[in-house]
């Protein structure tokens, strides 16, 4: 049973851990508990109660509220916000009743004077040690009111510590780079503006204790997300009596949603957890839910070959089935048109919203290029970017209208793109009728999904509260590609953002992978990927080899990069030799006998590439019969001895095989003293490891 449910007090327990909350004497509704879970109910720390400490500081402030709302003599950073129809500003919940239920607990809370009702919604994700946590607000009044901050879980840490703050910051071109700070007094807020997730920050913070710092497999750590494509905000923040919180949820800046009577709102949902073994298991329990939740879980990643960087804007069946040939000699089974394809596409300056081939690079449609690529045997995928439009095309010129603008001042354009309004049901289903008709009408696997510019001028003033936009866009977008998925449950889609700039827990409902960046240098790609894998497992990751790295990166390092997620090749064929394209086809081939142990596997970060020179990690199938051991080496100045990899996730009793090395290896052995690994400058190596029966004694 993982909740333990009393009137007014409950706890909730995973495997591991556990997160109390309930109602004080004053009426409050406090949090209690989170951490490791303990062996007895009696054992979780009761609700605390408190008068305040001072004229300058009231219970609101000295208490850590399980929900805060802007209300009375609070402070502290507040999750909700209403304007109440006659200008009240405040809001005053109480506690109004509970429902436990299974893994899901419902706990509902209502203004004193107002009718405005609250519903705290967690769900227990017993075997992941995850909480999930979203929030109901409901107008049940006569009259509209305005919601000014609405966000999805304030998630409390032990008081009185000292924390360190890691999160993912990065730009176009160098995407999740791994940060870890001390969390001072007072907010540090982390967020996105711009419409999309953001290649800025990711929705993810982790805190561990800055005294006694949590490493990859030790020490406390606790962590979250908001499953969200839009604008989003975490605030942490370090009160004036050292309690610790972040928040999370949609961003309120410049946000506002309009509940008319009747009408609720419910936020995405955050989703949280506690590791007492380090980073480590934070991410592999991250990994384990979206793997789990995948449209397409365990299907398969199929080796993918995209043109965009061979051919850029000048595609048409001829140069495409010339380098598809090679492809599909190489290997790749799936064959992706990027870029270029489509009405009046030769540059970046027109044709986005006209999603019908070009009459003079395709004469006879897609068709005799979709038919080259399966006589080859792979399959066919296929580049658009929905949201966009360029001036220049047929669907601007018939509505201008359609595209987010401020109606007094100019559009800015970037990469000559506006973006269309997906808040407006227009909008939606004129995408959803162009694009169900291109994947009704040819046999298309695979989508790749772009959105290659951020906001400006977030008008939409033919709306009552101009301010929804935000909320509203991400919620359309999540319509226009719900439906496609539900008309063509067996298309596999990408999401992209010129690269990671959408890349969050509410997207991977939809799309199966993420283009992890635009840089596919594999020097700067060990970071990337790392500080991707903080969150995302390696099916979800994109990585292509490509032509994009400095001369001296060897082609099997630049291929062993990307053969840790969701491996495929973006290079121009053309350019690689015989000997080249040998090297490609025997990792190709290599990495089709791994994949099922490197996108089933546990991640296990051995030597942090933000750190180290040569870096580490492994992936380990859940009943450790197998792993695979990813190694790189860049430039350390000789001489050096590599220190032995001590690996991780094995059982220690049994014995392993492994690659190029004579005799098998009990995994005590592997962990304890560690596995060597010889790597000259620019050295790379995937390692198999496989579990071997002891012979019978005798
Ligand atoms: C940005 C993407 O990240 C690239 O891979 C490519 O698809 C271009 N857009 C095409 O315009």
């Amino acid at each position: 049973m993982p909740i333990h449910s009393a009137p007014t007090d409950w706890i909730l327990e995973t495997e591991h851990t556990a997160y109390a909350l309930g109602v004080n004497n004053a009426g409050m509704l406090t949090h209690r508990y989170w951490g490791a879970r303990l062996p007895r109910i009696v054992d979780y720390p009761r609700p605390q109660d408190s008068d305040g400490w001072a004229s300058f500081n009231g219970p609101g402030e000295v208490l850590p509220h399980e929900f805060p709302t802007y209300a009375g003599s609070s402070y502290v950073e507040p999750c909700l916000k209403v304007t109440h129809a006659d200008g009240v500003r405040d809001t005053v919940l109480e506690f109004a009743g509970a429902n436990a239920k299974g893994d899901t607990l419902v706990v509902r809370l209502e203004d004193e004077t107002y009718s405005v009702r609250v519903t705290l919604h967690y769900r227990v994700i017993e075997h992941l040690d995850l909480l999930e946590r979203w929030v109901t607000v409901e107008n049940a009044g006569a009259a509209p009111v305005t919601l000014e901050r609405i966000w999805s879980a304030q998630w409390h840490v032990p008081s009185h510590a000292d924390y360190r703050l890691s999160h993912l910051h990065g730009r176009w071109f160098e995407e999740t780079q791994l940060e870890r700070e001390r969390l001072g007094r007072g907010v540090k807020v982390l967020e996105s503006r711009r419409l999309t997730t953001s290649h800025q920050h990711n929705p993810w913070f982790a805190l561990d204790r800055a005294q006694e710092p949590a490493t990859e497999e030790t020490g406390e750590v606790w962590y979250g997300v908001l499953a969200w494509s839009g604008n989003w905000k975490i605030a942490a923040e370090v009160t004036a009596f050292g309690s610790t919180r972040a928040s999370i949820g949609v961003n309120d800046w410049d946000s506002a949603i309009r509940l008319e009577p009747g009408t609720s709102f419910t936020t995405p949902p955050s989703i949280a957890g506690y590791s007492a073994q380090g980073f480590g298991q934070a991410s592999r329990n991250l990994h384990g839910l979206i793997r789990s939740r995948l449209p397409h879980g365990d299907a398969t990643r199929r080796v993918l070959y995209n043109s965009w960087e061979a051919t850029f804007f000048d595609v048409d069946a001829k140069s495409q089935l010339e380098i598809a040939r090679i492809a599909a000699d190489l290997g790749v089974e799936l064959f992706v048109m990027d870029d270029g394809w489509f009405h009046n596409r030769n540059s970046d300056h027109a044709g986005l919203g006209d999603w019908f081939p070009d009459a003079k690079k395709f004469p006879d449609g897609l068709e005799p290029l979709i038919q080259g690529v399966r006589d080859l045997g792979m399959d066919f995928g296929l580049w658009l970017e929905p949201e966009m439009v360029n001036p220049d095309s047929d669907l601007y010129r018939a509505h201008p209208d359609w595209v987010i603008h401020f109606p007094t001042r100019a559009r800015t354009e970037m990469r000559n793109q506006l973006i269309l309004n997906l808040a407006r049901t227009d909008v939606q289903d004129h995408l959803i009728g162009v694009i169900d008709d291109l994947l009704a009408k040819h046999d298309i696997s695979f989508i790749k999904w772009d959105m290659n510019r951020n906001i400006s001028e977030p008008g939409w003033l033919e709306h009552p509260e101009p301010r929804e936009l935000w909320v509203r866009y991400v919620e359309g977008l999540y319509r226009v590609w719900g439906t496609l998925r539900e008309r063509h449950p067996k298309v596999i889609w990408q999401s992209c953002s010129g690269g990671g700039g959408r890349a969050d827990l509410g997207i991977l409902k939809y799309a199966d992978q993420i283009w992890t960046s635009d840089n596919t240098q594999a020097l700067t790609r060990l970071k990337i990927q790392e500080g991707f894998s903080q969150v995302f497992p390696a099916m979800t990751m994109e990585a292509w080899t490509t032509d994009q790295d400095a001369a001296y990166v060897p082609l099997q390092f630049k291929l062993h990069v990307a053969m840790a997620g969701s491996f495929g090749i973006g290079a121009n064929l053309h350019h690689w030799d015989e000997a080249q394209r040998a090297e490609a086809k025997a990792q190709v081939a290599l990495y089709k006998r791994l994949r099922h142990v490197i996108h089933g596997g546990e991640l296990y970060r051995l030597r942090s590439a933000f750190e180290h020179a040569f870096s580490a990690f492994t992936y380990v199938l859940p009943d450790r019969k197998e792993a695979v051991v990813f190694a790189f080496r860049t430039h350390i100045p000789e001489p050096v001895a590599l220190p032995r990899l001590k690996l991780r996730g094995l059982e220690p009793d049994a014995l392993y095989r492994v690659d190029g090395v004579q005799e098998p290896m009990s995994g005590a052995a592997l962990m304890v003293v560690g596995l060597e690994v010889a790597l000259k400058d620019f050295g790379s190596a995937v390692i198999h490891l496989e579990r071997v029966e002891e012979p019978e004694p005798g």
